[in-house]
């Protein structure tokens, strides 16, 4: 089989309809939990939505994974919405979120309606912000604009200061209390969707059963509706200067090194003149 009918026979494995809010809600009812990832780029997201990936994340972490930046706190709007379209152009199958990144939201009602408005425009089926409580009252203005909102609780990197840096939170009962206060807040705002990030299983387990709503996890324990992963963690696509993988990511392959190798294997060819071969000439005479 070649690359193109590996493809398809993917393709033809998954299941063809659309993901929508209703089909989430539907496989949270059902049991069946969504595997969700990262994606950033048309070919990416593309193979994400062959491989028959339910949700993707056009993250902020496109800061780290992509652009070569430390923290998620340095892109802005006009960075994740040129990725969010090279999402949603790739994208059939799957349901998108744009993730709202930092300062596009905190400042006022008004800005999170207009910032997560151009996420949908560029073919977002929900936006995505970090925060509990105190981001409530963006949450409620912008599901009354019409558009689907996914929370984000635990380790909120885009406030990764006021956490002291990347610590696993939920770990003691009071910081459990504050984070079951805010996901039921969430809720009450009228958020669609949670994501949990780095957290025990059991604090993942007790704020998932504390809501109604489908809530999904990133390093949050089995007892969510869904795994996020960060798509570099997955494929082995990291600079280790950028990135390390965190301990909950699982690697499945590693493409960092078969890019590299495929790479020097064209600096030899080029050197000792194996390539261009004849089948690599255009044909005809001047
Ligand atoms: O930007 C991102 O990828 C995220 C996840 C780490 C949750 O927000």
């Amino acid at each position: 089989m070649n690359a193109k009918q590996k493809q398809d026979s993917h393709a033809l494995k998954r299941e063809p309809r659309k993901v929508t809010l209703h089909t989430l809600r539907n496989m949270k009812i059902k049991g069946d939990k969504a595997a969700f990832i990262t994606a950033y780029d048309y070919p990416t997201a593309r193979y994400a939505d062959i491989a028959g990936v339910d949700m993707i994340l056009v993250g902020d972490s496109v800061a780290n994974t992509t652009l070569g930046y430390t923290s998620t706190t340095c892109v802005d709007m006009e960075d994740m919405i040129r990725h969010s379209g090279a999402v949603t152009r790739a994208v059939e199958r799957a349901f998108v979120i744009g993730d709202m990144p930092f300062m596009s939201y905190q400042q006022s009602d008004e800005a999170a309606v207009v910032n997560a408005g151009r996420f949908i425009k560029a073919g977002c089926d929900a936006v995505k912000c970090e925060g509990g409580k105190r981001v409530t009252p963006r949450i409620r203005a912008m599901v009354n604009a019409g558009m689907v909102v996914m929370g984000h609780l635990g380790l909120t990197p885009q406030s990764l200061a006021q956490l002291s840096g990347y610590r696993v939170q939920g770990k003691t009962a009071a910081q459990l209390d504050i984070l079951r206060e805010d996901i039921v807040a969430l809720e009450k705002a009228g958020a669609h969707l949670v994501l949990l990030e780095a957290m025990p299983p059991e604090a993942g387990k007790e704020l998932h059963d504390s809501v109604e709503i489908p809530v999904y996890g990133i390093g949050a324990g089995p007892h969510v509706d869904g795994q996020l992963l960060i798509l570099h963690d997955i494929i082995g696509m990291q600079d280790t200067t950028l990135l390390r993988k965190p301990s909950f990511a699982k690697r499945y392959t590693e493409v960092g090194n078969i890019i590299i190798e495929a790479l020097s294997r064209y600096c030899e060819d080029v050197r000792s003149e194996a390539f261009p071969a004849e089948e690599h000439w255009y044909k005809g005479r001047i």
